[in-house]
């Protein structure tokens, strides 16, 4: 594990290691993120994250747990001034935030997607040249366009949103022609929405999948992660055999059905 690199100055070390952690386990994440992390009508705190830290923290660990609302962007910096124990945002494992923190074994896989409007001209990705496509800051969405902005040599304009709805006003007022973006949560908004649909074709999954791969464009496979200081390993591991002991039990395919029916 990686002990050298951060930024853990006597503050976070000190400090967080020690007292602030014997209350509730803090949890940042970005909400609204649905179906990941999302608020009711009534204000409730719900989503697959929620109920995955239920299962982790309360049922198997036996400790106390809140949310704490937070940007996507600033989410790792965050994590590492002592704002919060953890990270469960729907959180892609990737090196360059490896080299940051330490994540947990991957619970779930997902695919940057294209999310459009029904009827839109955009038929197939290289119709995005030229265009504006909006994303949401800090997260693989933006990286992924950033990447589509190269084959188009510089012609595509990326608009970055602080959360994912704005992203999503922005397609629905034509400001941007797509929203590239996690397959469950642009997913939730063609369910939602029925002017917003998914950008059809084969990509990365299908190449990995084969016949197994969704029906629906798919620019990279990825995976989240819960992430953790690199200071915090030991705990970081306590959890991990928590997350396995969920997956193993059942409780994993439970909150799955739960959350992604049908
Ligand atoms: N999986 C993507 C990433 O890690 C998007 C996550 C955004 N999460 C959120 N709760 N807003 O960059």
């Amino acid at each position: 594990v990686k002990g050298s690199a951060g930024i853990v100055g006597g503050l976070a070390m000190g400090g967080v290691s020690g007292a602030q952690n014997q209350g509730p386990v803090r949890i940042g994440s970005d909400i609204p993120y649905k179906p990941f992390e999302y608020r009711t009508a009534q204000g409730k705190l719900t989503g697959f994250d929620p109920a995955m830290a239920q299962a982790i923290f309360a049922e198997e660990m036996g400790l106390e747990y809140e949310f704490v609302d937070t940007g996507f962007d600033t989410i790792i910096p965050s994590l590492n001034n002592g704002n919060f124990r953890i990270i469960m945002s729907a959180m892609t494992i990737n090196e360059q935030r490896d080299q940051k923190v330490d994540f947990s074994d991957p619970y779930f896989v997902a695919y940057q997607t294209v999310a459009i409007l029904q009827g839109s001209d955009i038929d197939e990705l290289s119709d995005l040249r030229g265009k504006t496509v909006a994303v949401q800051k800090g997260t693989t969405g933006e990286a992924a366009a950033e990447e589509l902005k190269k084959q188009f040599d510089g012609e595509l304009t990326i608009d970055s949103y602080d959360q994912i709805p704005g992203a999503f006003n922005a397609l629905l007022r034509n400001q941007a022609v797509a929203v590239i973006n996690d397959n469950a949560v642009n997913a939730q908004y063609t369910q939602e929405q029925e002017r917003i649909v998914l950008l059809k074709g084969e990509g990365v999954a299908a190449e990995q999948q084969g016949e197994n791969a969704p029906d629906y464009l798919t620019l990279t496979v990825e995976e989240y992660g819960i992430a953790f200081r690199q200071d915090d390993d030991e705990f970081r591991q306590r959890v991990n055999d928590a997350l396995n002991r969920v997956i193993g039990s059942g409780r994993y395919e439970e909150l799955y059905r739960e959350f992604f029916p049908g």
